[in-house]
Parts: C-alpha cells; sequence; structure tokens
C-alpha cells in the first residue's frame, strides 16, 4: 500500500486566531469601505489574501536570525546569501533588496526607458506598475488557454511564442526593454510555465538580441510543477530543475516572501557583472549598500536557508496538495474553480459563481467581500479592481477572467483550515442568489487602486 503523502515537519509554536461572528464582520467591512486590504487582521480568521511573507520559518530559519551578522558592508549574511543564490540558482552577481518590487524598482531604473515596450507572460501589478509609471508598455502575451478557466493544460502559464515573436518583430530596435517571465505566473492563477516553453523564449530573445528576466517568487513551485507533469524531468531533482530554468535568463528579480519562505526580502541575480555595476548605484540610492540592500544581515541568513528549505521536493509535495485539495473540496461543493488549481492558491472563477452582477460592478471583489462576511476568510480580487485603468484612455480594463484567489500561506494553516475555508464558500454559493448588486467605485488612485480603493455597495 502507498502511504499518504504528509507534511515533513511538525508544529512547534501557535499563534492563536479570533473567531469573530457574522455582525462583527457586517460592521467592519462596512468601516473598512468594503476594501479588504482596509480590515486589521484580527478582524480575519483565516487569512488567505496572500502567501507573500506570510509562511512559517523553521526552527532553523529562527537559529539563523540569531546568527547574523549586521555589519553595514561585507557582513558574513551577505556571503552566505551569495553562495546560496550561487547554488540554487546560478548567478554570479547578485543585490539585496529588500522586497520583490524593490528588484523590480532597481533593475527597471536601469533597463525600462520612456517608450519601451516589455513582453511577457501576465506581468504581475507591481512589475506592470514600474514599467507604466516609467511610460512604457507592458505586453500580454500569455497562451490564450489562461483565459479559460476550465481547459486543462498542464503548463497554462506558457508564454504564446507567436504572439511574443510579433511584439518583437514590430518593435524598433532599442525599444524592447527585455523579455520578462513569471514563474509560476501568478496572475494567470498560479500557473506554472514549462522548461520547454523558457527554451523557446530563450531563443527568440538571444534572435532579436534582447534580455530575458524571470520573475522568480515562486520558482520552486514552479520546478516542482516541471518534475510532476513535463516529459523528462521526474527523476530530476527540484534544484537541478530550478537550475536549468534560471540558466535561460539573463537576470531574475525575487520575491523572497514567497518560495523562499521568509516574511521580508528579495533580490535581484545578475549573469553579467556590468549590468550589476549599472543597478548597484540604483541599489545604494534606494535600498542599501550593496551587500545588505533593504535587508538586515540576521533576515539574508533566514533567506540563505529558507532557499535550500522551500526547494526541497517533500515540503513542496505536501504544500502543492494542500492546495489542491482545498480547490477538489471546493469542487465537490460545486464552487466554479480555475483548473488545474495553480502552486500557491486556489482561484474561483467570480463570473461562474455570480452571473447575475455585471462586470462594471466587480463580481469578484463582491464575492470576496460575500466570502469574509460569511466566514471571516480573507481572499483577494484578482480581476478589473486590480486590473486598474487603461493608462491612456482611463477607462476600467475588464480582464478575461475575474477571480477571487485564496492563496495559502507556506506551513501555516491545517488540512481542517482549508475544510473550514470550502465550507464558508460552499455557504455562500449556497445562497448566492440572494446577491443581487455589487460594488462601485467611490474613491480610487490613478494606479493600483485596488490596495487603497473606497468602494461602496449598491
Ligand atoms: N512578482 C510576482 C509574481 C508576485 O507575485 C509579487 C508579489 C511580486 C513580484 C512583488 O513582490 O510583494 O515582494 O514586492 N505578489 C504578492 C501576491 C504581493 O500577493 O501575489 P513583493
Amino acid at each position: 500500500m502507498d502511504l499518504p503523502f504528509t507534511e515533513p515537519f511538525k508544529i512547534k509554536m501557535v499563534e492563536n486566531i479570533y473567531r469573530s461572528t457574522k455582525e462583527q464582520r457586517v460592521r467592519w467591512i462596512k468601516d473598512a469601505y468594503f476594501n479588504l486590504f482596509n480590515l486589521r487582521s484580527e478582524q480575519v480568521f483565516i487569512d488567505l489574501l496572500t502567501d507573500s511573507g506570510t509562511g512559517a520559518m523553521s526552527d532553523k530559519q529562527w537559529s539563523e536570525i540569531m546568527l547574523g551578522d549586521e555589519s553595514y558592508a561585507g557582513a558574513s549574511s551577505y556571503y552566505k546569501l551569495k553562495d546560496a543564490i550561487k547554488d540554487i540558482t546560478g548567478f554570479d552577481f547578485f543585490l539585496p533588496t529588500h522586497q520583490g518590487r524593490a528588484a523590480e524598482n532597481v533593475l527597471f531604473s536601469v533597463l525600462v526607458k520612456e517608450g519601451d515596450v516589455v513582453p511577457g507572460n501576465s506581468h504581475f501589478d507591481t512589475t506592470k506598475g514600474h514599467i507604466e509609471f516609467r511610460k512604457a508598455t507592458a505586453v500580454d502575451c500569455t497562451i490564450d488557454a489562461a483565459s479559460d478557466t476550465t481547459i486543462w493544460h498542464p503548463f497554462k502559464g506558457n508564454v504564446d511564442i507567436e504572439k511574443l515573436e510579433n511584439v518583437l518583430k514590430i518593435t524598433s530596435p532599442g525599444k524592447i526593454s527585455f523579455i520578462i517571465v513569471t514563474v509560476t505566473n501568478n496572475t494567470a492563477g498560479g500557473q506554472p510555465v514549462s522548461m520547454s516553453n523558457l527554451r523557446e523564449v530563450r531563443k527568440l530573445s538571444t534572435k532579436y538580441g534582447v534580455k530575458l528576466i524571470i520573475d522568480s517568487a515562486r520558482f520552486a513551485e514552479n520546478a516542482y510543477f516541471i518534475k510532476m507533469r513535463e516529459e523528462g524531468y521526474a527523476d530530476k531533482d527540484i534544484r537541478d530543475i530550478a537550475r536549468e530554468m534560471f540558466s535561460y535568463a539573463d537576470c531574475m528579480t525575487m520575491s523572497s516572501k514567497k518560495d523562499a519562505i521568509v516574511n521580508m526580502g528579495g533580490f535581484i541575480g545578475f549573469r553579467e557583472e556590468e549590468l550589476f555595476r549599472k543597478a548597484s548605484t540604483y541599489n545604494i540610492i534606494y535600498e542599501g549598500f550593496i551587500t545588505y540592500g533593504g535587508m538586515s544581515g540576521r533576515d539574508m541568513n533566514a533567506l540563505a536557508q529558507g532557499l535550500y528549505e522551500g526547494t526541497e521536493f517533500l515540503y513542496l509535495e505536501s504544500r502543492i496538495k494542500q492546495v489542491s485539495g482545498l480547490g477538489t473540496t471546493m469542487k465537490k461543493y460545486g464552487i466554479p474553480v480555475l483548473e488545474p488549481f495553480g502552486g500557491h492558491a486556489v482561484f474561483i472563477d467570480a463570473k461562474k459563481f455570480l452571473p447575475q452582477i455585471p462586470k462594471e460592478e466587480f463580481p469578484a471583489q463582491t464575492l470576496a467581500l460575500e466570502i469574509y462576511t460569511e466566514g471571516g476568510v480573507r481572499g483577494v480580487e484578482i480581476g478589473a479592481l486590480m486590473s486598474d485603468r487603461d493608462p491612456i484612455t482611463r477607462q476600467n480594463r475588464y480582464p478575461e477572467i475575474e477571480t477571487v484567489r485564496l492563496a495559502i500561506p507556506r506551513r501555516v494553516y491545517t488540512d481542517n483550515h482549508m475544510n473550514y475555508v470550502a465550507a464558508t464558500v460552499g455557504s455562500v454559493l449556497e445562497n448566492r442568489d440572494r446577491i443581487k448588486r455589487g460594488v462601485k467605485i467611490g474613491w480610487e488612485a490613478p494606479i493600483m487602486r485596488h490596495f487603497t480603493v473606497r468602494l461602496e455597495r449598491f
């Protein structure tokens, strides 16, 4: 008999969470202007807002915290991290930053100019924000299958090679900042990118003489999917797969808050010394000296350890199976979920869940609010609110998929919690006919509005 998979760790410390009443939550969410980002964490029972920076560090990581070297320059913690990055990714040069978007800011300060074009696969919102802020354009070249929530495709995060080549062909030379491939593809549902797709993208980047950058926030989960789904990789080690993925890139940006299981941190990896030197100046201005750039020594130590723990097969298997387990239970309740399940989150198809809510009334946000009110479970809208307005026409952008993302923090919740989450959403589904109207915008920021938007309910 095959024994069931299980977490390769046990729990040493617990944090109590407060289970509020529905009446309390109705009041709290109104006071929060119907924006889940405005809630206090004590007002949330199960927090699935993000898997970013919300993971539980291990005893070894906490031990590394005690060993941190807080020297301004040349700290041993910096060299420990440098060695770990070289070992796991193969990049010779790196700059620490305080998180992923800071890595984008520093690198894009060198590479992105006004009027540039940056093709990629569903750029994450801060990535797009850093591109558009510099008056450049992010062009999404994700495969069409990604916008159908029911098609089973093993690598739904892939770049459409034809779309990419068209962009490269029609854009005048020198106007492409770089190609950016996000692994896994968060915005398209935490969907992986295959090794053969990365190889194809590399071929085009070489042919057109443009750099290839990997946005690596969830690179280990991507490597797990390659091992499980791509021919020729079943017997390969996760770390070998990760190194091969990175071998196709010129640079990487990393939000260490995801797959490296730390609460804060990021970095940029470079192959070329010249680009590293150029970026170093911006790192010093924006982040800190090049041997700590936005991170304390203890945090660099915990990150070095986390890079190893996050790339262990048994850990990845228990993590990804917890996510797919939630998806499977939700499906049993009849909840329309995006398939295949992503690596870090289950995405609910809000258009199918609430067909009575028109897109102008933000169905995914409406659903996220209902789920919170029902059971104190906080997810996040990945839809029209997050997509912002078109920077030129200022019209709302309505992406094809409108979802609520339930992102699972790493090593934090048990499967009982997951069952509670599924039941909460199931209960909203049972009573969905009672939901007649959605929300409208009361106030919004000009860019990345979903974080601070104030909404009103009809
Ligand atoms: N790239 C991807 C693919 C991301 O998912 C994120 C963050 C970033 C870059 C930026 O990294 O937060 O460290 O500055 N994603 C989080 C999320 C916030 O909830 O998906 P950061």
